[in-house]
């Protein structure tokens, strides 16, 4: 409901000029440390995804495990961390990006979709927030590259001034429970 809607968005803090001038922060921490709109949120995702045939779901480091992971168990499917570079210790691939300064990458493990018997499992990617969607983007890449189909990216929170979702939306369908404007 809307009501839900506003005690969701309100228990997210900003913070202003973190960790740049100008960037008011979303710090999710303030929601998960408020068990009603943690709950309130999870029973979101649950309605919207208990009935998609999903056959893993995909967190991004670090901030995308906390809600993909909640999600997997409650849906009683698998997950899969998509990870900073270095971290995974298997045979990995990986997915570079641009940032405003340099580049950076996400890695999987190449084998990370075996597991469901499937040629083309299924694949919803969760993260917290999309804000340029460079690595949302690299992320639905390596999904692809690693014989899966991502059939959506859920994002708590889009950022939808910085129009991060038009790149990722030529490959995946997005999903955000929040939107900034
Ligand atoms: C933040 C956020 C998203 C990403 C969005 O993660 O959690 O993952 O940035 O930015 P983009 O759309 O411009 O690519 P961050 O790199 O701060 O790391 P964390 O999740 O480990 O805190
Ligand atoms: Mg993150």
């Amino acid at each position: 409901s809307e009501a839900d809607k506003t005690y969701l968005s309100n228990s997210i803090r900003e913070i202003e000029d973190f960790q740049k001038p100008g960037i008011k922060f979303k710090d999710i921490t303030t929601l998960l440390g408020d068990a009603k709109a943690f709950h309130l949120l999870m029973d979101h995702l649950v309605e919207r995804y208990e009935n998609r045939e999903i056959d893993y779901i995909a967190g991004i480091e670090s901030r995308g495990f906390i809600f993909g992971s909640a999600l997997a168990a409650r849906l009683r499917t698998r997950f899969v961390p998509i990870r900073k570079p270095g971290k995974l210790p298997y045979t990995t691939i990986s997915e570079k990006y641009s940032l405003e300064y340099g580049v950076d990458a996400v890695s999987i493990h190449i084998d990370a979709f075996t597991g469901a018997g499937k040629a083309k499992p299924k694949v919803l990617l969760i993260d917290d927030l999309i804000a340029t969607g460079g690595t949302a983007t690299a992320a639905v890449n390596l999904i692809n590259k690693a014989g899966a189909e991502c059939i959506e990216a859920c994002f708590v929170i889009n950022l939808t001034f910085l129009q991060g979702d038009l790149d990722i939306k030529k490959t995946t369908s997005v999903y955000s429970v929040l939107e900034v404007f």
